[in-house]
């Protein structure tokens, strides 16, 4: 298939492919679509038909649930069985914005969507374009990231492109994603708030609402294979580059002194501050402890280290707080959970 690329850089390029992508979402296609998070693959959520063929183009386990994304509550409560108070709060809240509350889901959900669950994700992405797409389609619309299963997410539609093209009906090209790693994944299902993946939005925002609110162990854990989790997207390889990356926990100092002695044909990866100390050439997070900055660069660094070669690749572990636990999430999972302290 031809994949037909659209930009949304002005106002009316905004409207004209908004237009254009709700066309193709009516008609049961694909169009991949940028967010404030990542850029999504979108298709109608209410049409089976249509969001089998994301599982298809992305290579996608069938197991995984899609998050669905809507223009405000009235439309996530026509998809829910029960919108609980906390979900009307968070998203008072946090939305738009980098956050998807797992509800129980009503019949109109197909099965393709919530993976043989009785819950679903849904979230109300910070971005006109996509926003206007739904409003245009007049239906939800279900959208992982628009990445090939297990490669880092898309941050950019060029991104989008190396995966996807010619598997899919379009991209829209919205420039590069704000956030840069996914949305907090929020179950608000049960009795007590739980975080199954952490996002810009944290744990410690989450509890000015929901004080009892905490975060699931899987997200720091290595579920295996086969083993039932509370988020099936955990259990899987994920955001990996070719290159084997290694997370190195420890000091300022003691990154700097390992990396400087690390093998001259390995890439580096840190921040600001650790470059300034090194005689070698570093891939830029941002400035050190800044993970909100960290967060938006990680995904298109972890291509690049493919793009230019590097079969190996040092990164410095993030602190586990604030939106350090996102990125902490992102890349004991891009390392394959391989991670050593330097003496
Ligand atoms: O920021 C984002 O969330 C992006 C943009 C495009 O909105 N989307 C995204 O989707 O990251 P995806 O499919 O790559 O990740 C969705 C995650 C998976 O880990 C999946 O297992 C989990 O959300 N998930 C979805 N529905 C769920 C449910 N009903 N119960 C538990 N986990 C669910
Ligand atoms: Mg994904």
């Amino acid at each position: 298939m031809q994949t037909v690329y659209m930009s949304a850089a002005t106002e009316q390029e905004e409207e004209k492919s908004s237009l254009a992508a709700a066309k193709i979402i009516r008609s049961g296609g694909l169009c991949a679509l940028p967010t404030e998070t990542v850029y999504g693959l979108g298709a109608n959520a209410l049409d089976a038909a249509a969001v089998a063929k994301i599982f298809a183009a992305k290579g996608r386990p069938q197991d995984n649930p899609l998050i669905v994304h809507v223009n405000g509550m009235k439309m996530a409560e026509s998809l829910a069985a029960h919108v609980p108070d906390i979900a009307y709060k968070l998203s008072e809240a946090f939305w738009p914005g980098p956050l998807t509350l797992i509800m129980k889901k009503n019949a109109v959900i197909p099965d393709e969507v919530s993976c043989g669950l009785d819950t679903v994700g849904i979230r109300m992405p910070d971005n006109s374009l996509f926003l206007k797409t739904i409003t245009n389609a007049g239906v939800p619309i279900a959208a992982p990231s628009a990445n090939t299963s297990g490669k880092p997410s898309p941050t950019s539609a060029k991104h989008v492109a190396d995966d996807l093209d010619g598997k899919i009906d379009a991209v829209i090209d919205g420039g590069s994603c704000r956030v840069g790693i996914e949305s907090t994944v929020l179950n608000v299902a049960g009795n007590i708030p739980v975080i199954l993946r952490p996002g810009a939005v944290t744990i410690e925002d989450i509890r000015k609402y929901a004080p009892d609110a905490y975060v699931s162990e899987s997200v720091l854990r290595d579920a295996r294979e086969g083993e039932k989790t509370p988020s099936p997207g955990m259990k899987y390889k994920h955001y990996s580059p070719n290159a084997d990356i290694v997370l190195v926990d420890g000091d300022r100092s003691a990154f700097v002194r390992f990396a400087a002695a690390a093998e001259p044909n390995a890439a580096i990866v840190c921040s600001e501050e650790e470059a300034a100390e090194l005689c070698r050439p570093c891939f830029i997070m941002g400035s050190e402890g800044d993970y909100t900055a960290q967060a938006a660069r990680l995904f298109a660094i972890l291509r690049k280290i493919d793009d230019e070669g590097f079969t190996k690749a040092y990164i410095r572990a993030p602190q586990k707080d604030g939106v350090g636990l996102a990125l902490y999430n992102r890349l004991i999972r891009a390392a394959a959970f391989n991670i050593i302290t330097p003496d």
